[in-house]
This record gives C-alpha cells, structure tokens and sequence, in this order.
C-alpha cells in the first residue's frame, strides 16, 4: 500500500489561540481535497479552538509533547488522556528542542510513545543528528539507536502507524536544509532500521518524514524521494500561503 504523504506543521511557541484558530480557519478552504495528509502541531493552550476551527475539514491536530503518566503529580504537563479527550489525532514526541532544553531523553521518549498509543494518539517521533555528530561521523548509529529506543516493545501494528520524523539539528531554523540526497540517506537508513526489527511489510508501511528548513520551495523534491514522506515543517508552517504550496508540494 502507498504511503500518504504528509504534511506536518510544527509550529513550536507560536500564535496565540485567537491567532492559531484565525490561521486554521483560512488554511481549511486552501487545502481542501489535497493529496496530502494535514496536520497542525500547535501550543496546548490553542489546541481547542483549533479543534473547533479544523471541525469538517481534512486537517488533522497534533499536540507538540505530552507527558507519559495518565494523572498525578506532575505540575505543568499535559498526558495523553486528556489529549485524546479533545479529539487529537497527533502527538509529536522527542522534538530535538526537547530534548535539548526540556532533558528528554530516549527512554522517557518510548514511555511517551508507548503513552500515546494507549490512548488512541498517533506518535510522530523525531529523531536527527547535530553538526558535531554528523562531522564526527556517527549519524547513522544515532538515528538507528534513537529509533530503536523510541519503538522499543510496540507492536507490528503501532510501528506501522508511528511517523517518524528525521531532523538534522544543524538544518533546524537555520535556513540550512538537508540536501534532497542527504535527507533520503538518513530517511532509507531509518526504514532500513525498522525493517531490521520489524521486517519489510511493517518497515513499507512506516512513514518517514524529513524536517529542517522545509520551504515552499524545496518541499518538491525532498517529499518525492523515495523514502521521504513528507515533512515535519517549522517556520514555513507558520505562513499561510507557503503551508499551502507545501501541502500541495506536487502542483
Ligand atoms: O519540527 C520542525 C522543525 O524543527 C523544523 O523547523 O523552522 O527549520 O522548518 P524549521
């Protein structure tokens, strides 16, 4: 079965929710019919009124983080119950920014994988090397290790719906996009990891999105290699007619 091609926006700390339901409001009449899969990855606090504004349309919402408790004693974090309450299909988990500021770490990134899935939410893991770590040479066993960390103990079925996410940290918010032929590297070492562990059928199935300076411009070509799935997409996300011509990549 193909892949659906997706495109997803993360749009980090950005737009408050009157400004974020606005946005989602006039994305709705320019996506409608597209060919790829929508989804918007937007703060907590304006996932409701999004929500609200995407009712009836093809576009999908993600949260950007969750925690992987159901309740307790965790001040300030959000779990996948209540996520899954308001109707949210998407969950990003382990965003290299978490992880960077936030400690997150590969196994707290499994729990929250693992979390996700009990309450009916679809992981889009991220996974993705820094400059240092490509220049020393140890990109691949990263992105492998991160993987397998991150898929640890799920079922054939979960790693089939779980979207993986790769993100050079280097080409982060950089303007510095991963060539077409780097990002498909990194994107078939991925499917060939999960395909190691899960076997073809499953590793044909997951998707594999690039992310890291997606444009309206490059989007194109990255989202027709062949195993590039589409894009997991920052700052180009956050302007309406560049989300556009990306969810429309192929014309
Ligand atoms: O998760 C998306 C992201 O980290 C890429 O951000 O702004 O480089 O597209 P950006």
């Amino acid at each position: 079965m193909a892949r659906v091609i997706m495109a997803a926006g993360n749009w980090k700390m950005n737009k408050t929710p009157n400004e974020a339901a606005e946005f989602v409001g006039a994305l709705k009449a320019k996506v409608e019919g597209a060919y790829s899969e929508v989804v918007v990855g937007v703060p907590f606090v304006a996932l409701s009124d999004v929500k609200k504004a995407a009712a009836g349309s093809n576009i999908k919402v993600a949260a950007q983080n969750m925690h992987w408790e159901e309740k307790g004693a965790f001040t300030g974090e959000v779990s996948g119950q209540m996520l899954a309450e308001m109707g949210i299909e998407y969950v990003i988990i382990g965003h290299s920014e978490r992880r960077q500021y936030f400690a997150e770490t590969d196994e707290t990134v499994n729990k929250k994988v693992h979390s996700a899935f009990k309450y009916g939410l679809t992981p889009i893991v991220c996974c993705g090397e820094s400059l240092a770590q490509r220049e020393q040479g140890v990109t691949a066993d990263l992105v492998r290790f991160q993987v397998k960390i991150a898929l640890l103990g799920l079922s054939a079925d979960q790693v089939k719906k779980t979207v993986i996410a790769y993100e050079p940290i280097w080409a982060i918010g950089t303007g510095k996009t991963a060539t077409n032929e780097q990002a498909e590297e990194v994107c078939a070492i991925i499917r060939e990891c999960v395909k190691e562990v899960y076997g073809s059928e499953v590793a044909d199935a997951t998707r594999v999105l690039y992310g890291g300076s997606v444009t309206a411009a490059s989007a194109h070509d990255l989202f027709n290699m062949p195993n590039i799935d589409g894009g997991l997409v920052g700052g180009a996300s956050l302007k309406l007619d560049d989300f556009e011509k990306i969810v429309k990549y192929n014309g």
